[in-house]
């Protein structure tokens, strides 16, 4: 079993705790245009101020090379300050003199937001030195930032790993850590997964992992086209990826090979091309024409999909059904998001989600918070579906045989 210290057992206390969080966040004309991570970390931050800690956050931001004011963690500043309703402090730079003064001169409960790690090329290659000055700004480790877990950087590996700091993970990244527990560790049979999404190319090794873990495949979105074809239906001028044909199909066979089933669409809806309120229809899947575009899975793929979610207990969901931004072919993916949020609401399903465009849709279909988890990360929620231990994650893990000390 997986073990990690946890938050209740730090004494915190006039301590300089260095928080790593992901405010890597959406802005427009220099504010904050989507509070979503900095909502999920601000449980984590109240209680360590109100814990009295002195809380340094240490985050990236977009991908600038060197040192940049366009990519300035500033901006973000007030928008942490309005959601813990604290003053939040700011400092030139990451590491160094200016970074070392305003700590200093912080006091219990203080909130202190640090310069973009990523001003420092040595963050993103995971320099052992650099994150020895990082380190030694602190006394305690917290990483809050599993939407950057994926990331092997200074500021969420070497940190831990070259120094002597004790790492925690935040409360968020727990609970992320905990869902993903809860779909594949220890999951309720039968489990269901809904891959989705354009490109069997950068799900590959999800289908391939999920294969071994889920009882039911049901492979929606453009990816769906590329197995079409694999079994031999004419597709019409729908997206699909010609180099994979035969991977999809050893998909299928190894499928076969262990019992589990893959759902595919059985009828489709069609139009001419991709855009908002084009004339569409619904043919089975055998019947899609030769200048026809598959843009949505049909009623009855979509009442396959309600029954098999209705006779599984656990669902992990990444990648939307049709080309769900243009109407009317978000339908398939809004129906099936409201028959997975029943049956979780029912306490029939346990419900996962994650990736970026799923929880567009989920909000979309306005069911995002009646799942019973939707992650914040999009890379990290995938590599972690494909089975791997994310660097991220890794130096949380607390080794076994080893006393979990309080700090
Ligand atoms: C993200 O937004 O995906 C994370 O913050 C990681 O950022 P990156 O993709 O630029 O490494
Ligand atoms: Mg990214």
């Amino acid at each position: 079993m997986t073990t990690f210290r946890s938050l209740d057992d730090a004494n915190v206390k006039g301590k300089r705790v260095l928080v790593r969080v992901d405010l890597n966040v959406p802005m427009q004309d220099g504010k904050v245009s989507d509070s979503t991570r900095i909502e999920e970390i601000v449980p984590t931050l109240v209680e360590l101020a109100g814990r009295g800690a002195r809380v340094i956050l240490l985050s990236h931001f977009n991908r600038p090379k060197g040192p940049d004011p366009k990519h300035s963690l500033r901006p973000v500043v007030p928008e942490i300050a309005r959601l813990t309703k604290r003053q939040v402090g700011f400092a030139e730079d990451c590491i160094g003199p200016k970074a070392e003064s305003a700590i200093a001169s912080m006091k219990d409960g203080d909130i202190l937001c640090l310069e973009n790690t990523r001003f420092h090329p040595e963050e993103e290659k995971n320099d052992r030195e650099f994150a020895k000055k990082l380190a030694a700004l602190g006394d305690i480790f917290v990483d809050e930032a599993f939407s950057a877990a994926h990331r092997e950087h200074a500021s969420n590996s070497a940190i831990v790993t070259a120094s002597s700091l004790i790492a925690y993970p935040g409360r968020a990244m727990k609970s992320e850590l905990d869902a993903l527990a809860r779909a594949f560790e220890h999951p309720q049979h039968p489990v269901a997964a809904i891959v989705g999404g354009a490109k069997v190319s950068t799900k590959l090794e999800l289908l391939g992992h999920l294969l071994t873990k889920v009882e039911t495949l049901i492979i929606g979105g453009a990816m769906a086209n590329t197995f079409l074809v694999a079994k031999g239906n004419a597709i019409g001028k729908s997206l699909y990826e010609s180099d994979l044909v035969a991977t999809a199909r050893d998909i299928m066979d190894k499928a076969k090979l262990l019992g589990r089933e893959v759902v595919l669409p059985v009828d489709a809806v069609v139009a001419k091309k991709l855009a908002e309120q084009v004339p569409s229809r619904v043919v089975s899947i055998d019947e899609v024409g030769a200048d026809d575009m598959i843009l949505d899975i049909g009623p009855h793929t979509v009442e396959h999909v309600v029954s098999v979610l209705a006779r599984s207990k656990t669902l992990v969901w990444n990648g939307p059904f049709g080309a769900f931004e243009h109407k009317p072919f978000d339908n398939s993916t809004i129906e099936i998001a409201e028959a997975a949020a029943e049956l979780t609401a029912a306490g029939r399903l346990v419900s996962f989600a994650g990736g970026g465009d799923t929880v567009a849709a989920l909000n979309h279909a306005s069911v995002k918070h009646r799942m019973t988890h939707v992650s914040t990360g999009g890379g990290a929620f995938l590599e972690s579906l494909e089975g791997k231990t994310l660097p991220g994650v890794k130096v949380l893990i607390v080794p076994q045989n080893c006393p979990v000390p309080g700090e």
